[in-house]
C-alpha cells in the first residue's frame, strides 16, 4: 500500500509547525530569555534557528520522504550499524519529554479552571505569585490535572481524530496569533512597560556564556521539535513535488514568530508589573494573569488565553506520544490502542516524581536539580544537541547523496556544498563545542 500523504502542502506545513509551536513557546520561551538577560538572549536564539535550525530540519524531512520511514526505520535503511541508534534515541527522549510536558500541559488546564472560578483575577505579584506556587506544591491537585492532560493527549491518538485537529489548527493558529496581540498591546501600553521590551530586545553580548550558549541551543531544539525523528516521520507523508525548503522555513518563521510574540507578551508586562524576570517556569503563569486583570472582559481574556495555549499544547504532546506509540506498534508489535495506552501510562507514571519534586519532594536533589529540572536538562542540553550533532554527521558523511538528491532540484550547485560542508564539520564542531565548554 502506497504510504498515505498529506491533503496538501498547506496541511503538512500545519501538522509540522502544530507540533513545534506549543509550551517551549509560549511558556518556556519567555522565562529562559528572561533569565538568561533578554536581548542576547534572543539574538542567539534567532540564529541557530536560521541555522542549525533550518539545515537540520531540511536533513529530517529529506530523509523521511527518501526512506517514506520513521525515525528508526529511515536510519535503518540508508545505513543500518549503529546509526539507527539515533531514532532510538529519539524515542527515549519524546518518552522523557511527553512525562514533564504533560505535567505543565496540566497547570494550563488548572488555569482555565481558575479563570472561569475568577480566583486568578489580581494584579499583585505576590499573591499571584503565591497562587501559582501553592498549586504547584501541593501534592494531589497538579497530578490530578497532568492526568487529565495526558488522557487528552491519549484520546486525540486513540481516536485517531489528529485530521480534526489539524483542521482545527488552521483556525487556532490565527486565533492565538489575533490574542496573543490584544495582550501585547494591552502590556505595551502599561506604564514602565517599555523597559521591558528593551530588556528583551536590546542585545547586551557580554551577557553571553557557556550557559546562554547551550540554553539557546536547546530551546532551539525543543521549540522547532528537532532532533527526535518527528520531521522525519512528517516528512515520510510528504508528495515528490512539494518543495521541503518553503516548507521548512515556513515552520521555522511561524515558530520563532510566536516565541517573539511571547517574550513581547510577558516581559513587558513583568517590568510594569515589577515582577522578578528570572522567576523561572511559574513566569507566564504569574505574570499574564496581572494583565488580564487589567483588561476589560478580563476573565473572558483569561479563560481563552489558557485554552488556546491547552490547545497548541496538545498538538505538540499529540505529537510526541505519536513517535513513541508507532515505535511500540512497529518493534513490539502491539495493537495501537493498546500501545498509546501502555506509552501514555508510562509518561504519566514518569510525570509523577517531577511533579512532586515542585513541591513536598523538592528536597531530593541530583545533581543540585530538583527531578524536574533533571528530566528538562538532560533531554534540552544533552540529548538533543547529542542526537542532533549525531544526525548532521550521518547526513554529511553517510546519506549526502539520498539528502542532495531530495532537494537540489534546481537549487544550486554552491548551497548544496555549502550544506554539506556545513552538515559535515561546521554544524557537530558548534554543537560540540557548546556542550563542553557547558559542561
Ligand atoms: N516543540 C514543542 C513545543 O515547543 C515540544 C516538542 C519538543 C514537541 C520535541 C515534540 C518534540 O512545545
Amino acid at each position: 500500500m502506497a504510504r498515505s500523504q498529506w491533503g496538501s502542502r498547506l496541511g503538512f506545513i500545519l501538522a509540522a509547525a502544530g507540533s513545534a509551536i506549543g509550551l517551549g513557546a509560549i511558556w518556556k520561551f519567555p522565562y529562559v530569555a528572561a533569565t538568561n538577560g533578554g536581548g542576547a538572549f534572543l539574538f542567539i536564539y534567532l540564529g541557530i534557528c536560521l541555522t542549525l535550525g533550518l539545515v537540520l530540519m531540511l536533513s529530517e524531512m529529506a530523509l523521511g520522504r527518501a526512506t517514506g520511514a520513521g525515525a528508526v526505520g529511515a536510519f535503518r535503511k540508508l545505513a543500518g550499524g549503529f546509526w539507527p541508534i539515533i531514532g532510538y534515541m529519539g524515542v527515549l527522549v519524546c518518552f522523557l519529554i511527553l512525562s514533564f510536558y504533560s505535567v505543565v500541559g496540566g497547570w494550563t488546564i488548572a488555569y482555565i479552571v481558575k479563570s472561569l472560578q475568577g480566583s486568578i483575577m489580581t494584579s499583585d505579584p505576590k499573591a499571584l505569585g503565591a497562587i501559582f506556587g501553592g498549586f504547584i506544591s501541593d501534592p494531589v491537585q497538579p497530578l490530578l490535572y497532568h492526568g487529565g492532560f495526558a488522557l487528552l493527549t491519549l484520546a486525540v491518538v486513540v481516536g485517531g481524530v489528529q485530521k480534526g485537529i489539524e483542521t482545527l489548527s488552521k483556525f487556532l493558529m490565527p486565533a492565538l496569533f489575533v490574542l496573543m496581540l490584544v495582550l501585547i498591546v494591552r502590556g505595551l501600553t502599561l506604564p514602565g512597560a517599555l523597559e521591558g521590551v528593551s530588556y528583551f530586545v536590546t542585545p547586551d553580548f557580554s551577557k553571553v556564556s557557556a550557559g546562554m550558549l547551550v540554553d539557546a541551543l536547546g530551546l532551539a531544539f525543543f521549540s522547532l521539535s528537532l532532533g527526535l525523528g518527528i520531521m522525519i516521520t512528517y516528512g515520510s507523508y510528504v508528495g515528490r513535488e512539494s518543495k521541503l525548503l518553503g516548507s521548512a522555513l515556513w515552520v521555522i518563521l511561524l515558530t520563532v514568530a510566536t516565541c517573539f510574540l511571547a517574550g513581547l507578551m510577558v516581559l513587558p508586562a513583568v517590568f510594569a508589573f515589577g515582577f522578578d524576570p528570572s522567576a523561572g517556569p511559574g513566569l507566564t503563569f504569574i505574570t499574564m494573569p496581572a494583565v488580564f486583570a487589567h483588561l476589560p472582559l478580563g476573565q473572558l481574556f483569561a479563560v481563552m488565553f489558557f485554552c488556546l495555549l491547552l490547545l497548541a499544547a496538545l498538538t505538540s504532546s499529540v505529537s510526541l506520544l505519536e513517535v513513541v506509540t508507532s515505535f511500540a506498534i512497529d518493534e513490539m508489535r502491539m495493537s495501537r490502542r493498546g500501545a498509546a495506552i501502555l506509552m501514555a501510562a508510562g509518561t504519566f507514571l514518569l510525570g509523577i516524581p517531577a511533579s512532586l519534586s515542585l513541591g513536598i519532594w523538592g528536597d531530593f536533589q541530583l545533581g543540585g536539580m530538583n527531578f524536574f529540572d533533571l528530566l528538562d536538562f538532560v533531554t534540552s542540553k544533552l540529548l538533543m544537541p547529542a542526537g542532533e550533532l549525531l544526525l548532521a554527521l550521518f547526513v554529511g558523511w553517510k546519506a549526502w547523496p539520498v539528502v542532495r538528491d531530495e532537494l537540489s532540484t534546481g537549487r544550486s550547485r554552491k548551497a548544496m556544498q555549502c550544506m554539506r560542508g556545513f552538515c559535515m564539520a561546521l554544524a557537530p564542531a558548534l554543537i560540540g563545542w557548546i556542550m563542553v565548554v557547558n559542561i
